[in-house]
This record gives structure tokens, sequence and C-alpha cells, in this order.
């Protein structure tokens, strides 16, 4: 079969990029869409079962830190465009173990842009390299202002620095040898598929189990949490439209303090579950906090939706009701990817906080 052009997505397993590769293979039949993705804990191909068999679609097993793999890829497949989602994406990972970060966030990302510039040869006619990156990079506000895309760079976290250097490295390419790069950097995403390492898919699998919810510091802590969808169809108008070269913020303007968003959930995930809601606020249990904690996220997307007409759709209090659902509807799901080597990691990081 022909296709019209073939877009190589990293991280495709995982959270943000199995919702990527479902909307890019329903919606583009024309385009060969290849998943890339090393399958790492939270790397899961039951997230895609639903397109896996598709005409238009590919995975691929490998590793971004191998770059002799990443030219192989390069060479078999031809992408014309690439959207770079692999990356260690948890805070908390990155804080006991930063050097797989720099490993997969930085030397992977430059592996990429490697065997992307020796496959497009200067031929840069409709190619792209889209890098998919987070609101962290700015650092952490106090209790006023947004971040746009210029506000200067200050990660604290090994993962969010982690995450800055290849943001530098995507536009240093860019400047240097001309490569055609986009890049977006979004705020906290939610929704179904997310590893329940993160704040809302744990939460409510310890509700579900009524087991501690364990909340770091004060709980006063705020984030911008956006529908994942909206994040792939930002990603989607993006890759198309968007300026070379240029950065794009991405974000709910849906700003939760912790312990707002947990009562939320709770009251929530109490009601789904045929229980008195609120019965579990007795699970909170205040732990202690993450070692440099940024204090507040909160995005401006304005350049987002003036230049390319995007805006998020979802609501929080019916978007929670969907993720709520999922997480409780797919207990095989929750099952598989809770077994094993996450039991380990849970005891590491919660048994001396809770
Ligand atoms: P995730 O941890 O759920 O998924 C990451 C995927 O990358 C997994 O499938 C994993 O197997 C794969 N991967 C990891 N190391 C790899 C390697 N060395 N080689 C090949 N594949 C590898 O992450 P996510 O939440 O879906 O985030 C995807 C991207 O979006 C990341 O770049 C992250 O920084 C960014 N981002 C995430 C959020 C968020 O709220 N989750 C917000 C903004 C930006
Ligand atoms: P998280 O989902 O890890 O996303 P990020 O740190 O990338 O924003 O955490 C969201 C917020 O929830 C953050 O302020 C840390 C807090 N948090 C807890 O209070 N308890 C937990 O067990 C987790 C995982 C997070």
């Amino acid at each position: 079969m022909n296709f019209d052009k073939t877009i190589l997505v990293t991280g495709g397993a995982g959270f943000i990029g199995s919702h990527v590769i479902r909307l890019l293979v329903n919606k583009y039949p024309n385009y060969k869409i290849v998943n890339l993705d090393k399958l790492t804990y939270a790397g899961n191909l039951e997230n895609l079962t639903d397109v896996e068999n598709a005409d238009n679609y590919s995975f691929v097993k490998a590793c971004i830190t191998d770059a002799d793999q990443m030219d192989k890829v390069f060479d078999q497949y031809k992408p014309d465009g690439v959207i770079h989602l692999a990356a260690e994406s948890h805070v908390d990972r990155s804080i006991s173990d930063p050097m797989s970060f720099i490993k997969t966030n930085i030397v992977g990302t430059v592996n990429l842009l490697n065997a992307a510039r020796k496959s497009w040869d200067g031929n840069f006619d409709g190619k792209l390299f889209y890098h998919v990156s987070t609101d962290e990079v700015y650092g952490t506000l106090g209790e006023t202002g947004l971040f746009t895309e210029e506000t200067p760079y200050d990660p604290r976290s090994p993962y969010s620095s982690s995450k800055a250097s290849s943001d530098h490295l995507v536009r240093a390419y860019f400047h240097t040898y001309g490569l055609p790069v986009v890049i977006s950097n979004c705020s906290n995403n939610y929704g179904p598929n997310q590893f329940p390492e993160k704040l809302i898919p744990l939460f409510v699998n310890n509700i579900k189990n009524n087991k501690p919810l364990p909340v770091y510091g004060d709980g006063k802590y705020t984030r911008d949490w956006l529908w994942v969808m909206d994040h792939a169809t930002a990603i989607d108008v993006i890759y198309h439209k968007g300026k070379l070269g240029d950065t794009y913020n991405i974000g709910g303007e849906n700003e939760w303090t912790n312990m707002d968003l947990i009562h939320l959930m709770i009251e929530i995930t109490d009601k789904q579950l045929g229980r008195e809601p609120g019965t579990s606020k007795s699970l909170i249990t205040y732990v202690k906090d993450r070692a440099g904690h940024d204090r507040r996220y909160a995005i401006d997307s304005a350049k987002l939706m003036r230049e390319l007409g995007w805006k998020p759709t979802l609501q929080t209090q019916e978007g929670m009701e969907k993720t709520v659902a999922w997480y409780l509807e797919n207990e095989k799901w929750m099952e598989n990817v809770t077994s094993g080597n996450y039991q380990k990691y849970y005891e590491q990081q919660y048994t001396n906080r809770v």
C-alpha cells in the first residue's frame, strides 16, 4: 500500500503517545504511523489493541538511547516526520535515579535528531521533527502569572532539567543545521491509560482498594490539568500547522490545588463505587514532601489558540468522571500494570513516607 507520508511516533505505547497514535491512525488512513517504543515499565501495548491491526500502523520495539538502532529504523521506515514523546516521565523516579533520565531524555533525543538529520540529508521538504515537552521546564510560579513561550527556562527537578536540555538541543539543531523542528510544552495531562504512579490513577486505584492517599507536603501545590485527548488534538494541529522553529504552550486553563482535586476525585470515585460520597476522605494521609517540589504550574495557551485555532474541549467534572470510570472499569489493565516491578517501586517510594 502507498502512503502519502510516514510519521514515526516515539513512546507511542505510553500514556499520551497511545492517544496520539489512535488519533493519527484513525484520522489519517493515508499516513503510515510507526510506533517506536522500548516498552519500559510505562509502555504498554494493551493501550493500543483497538488499532494494532490497522493497515497504516506498525510497531517497532527499539531503545532511543541506541544510536545504531535509530539509524536502522530511519533506514527501514524512511519517516517524513517524527513526533517524539518517548521519555522517562515521572518526577519522583528522576529524584531517585537521575541518570536514566539523562540517557533517555537527552541522549535519546540527540540520537533521534542525528538519525533524522542523516536520513533527510539536507532535503527538508515536507519533513518535520516535532518534540513533545512539558511546562515543567519553566520552573515554578508564585501565586499569580502564567508560563508563556517567552518565560525563561528554570527547571528544578532532574526530570524537568533533562526535558529542558532536550528542548535546547532540538532548537540547536534548527539553528545550526536547519533541521525543521517544532516544540510544544504542555501542562499536566489526565485521562485513561496513565501509569498509576501519577497522582490521578494512583489515587483512584488506592480509593478503590481502601489504601492510604499519600498527599505530599501541605497539598496546596497547583497544577493546570488538561484532558489527554485535548493534548493529542493539539499535537495534531501543531504537527500540521505549526511554524518551523516555534514553540507552542498547551494548557487547560484549569488550575487545581492538589487537595481540591483530591476531594473531587474522592467524591466521584466514591459515587461510582456506590459508597457515600466523601467516605474515602479518611484515607487522606499527609506524607513527607517531594524534594524540590514545584509550587505552581499554569500555562498561557493564547498563542496556540490564536494562531492555530486549538482549544480544550472537556471541563474537569466531566473529564474526571470519564477518567475515574475508565480506571474502575479496566480492572485487568490496572492489575497488569500494578503487578511485578511496580509493586517494588511503590513499596520503595511510599514505605518511608506514609
Ligand atoms: P509515559 O511515561 O506514560 O510514556 C513514555 C513512553 O516512552 C513509554 O511507552 C515508554 O516505554 C517509552 N520509552 C521510555 N524510554 C524509552 C526509550 N529509551 N526508548 C524508547 N521508548 C522509551 O509518558 P507520558 O506521560 O505519556 O509522556 C509522554 C511525553 O509527553 C514525555 O516526553 C513527557 O515528557 C511529555 N509530557 C507529559 C505530560 C504528562 O502530564 N504526562 C505533560 C507534558 C508533557
Ligand atoms: P504528578 O502526577 O507526579 O505530576 P507532576 O509532578 O509532574 O506535576 O503529581 C501531581 C501533583 O500531585 C504534584 O504536586 C505531586 C502531587 N502528588 C502527591 O501529592 N502524592 C502522590 O502520591 C503523587 C504521585 C503526586
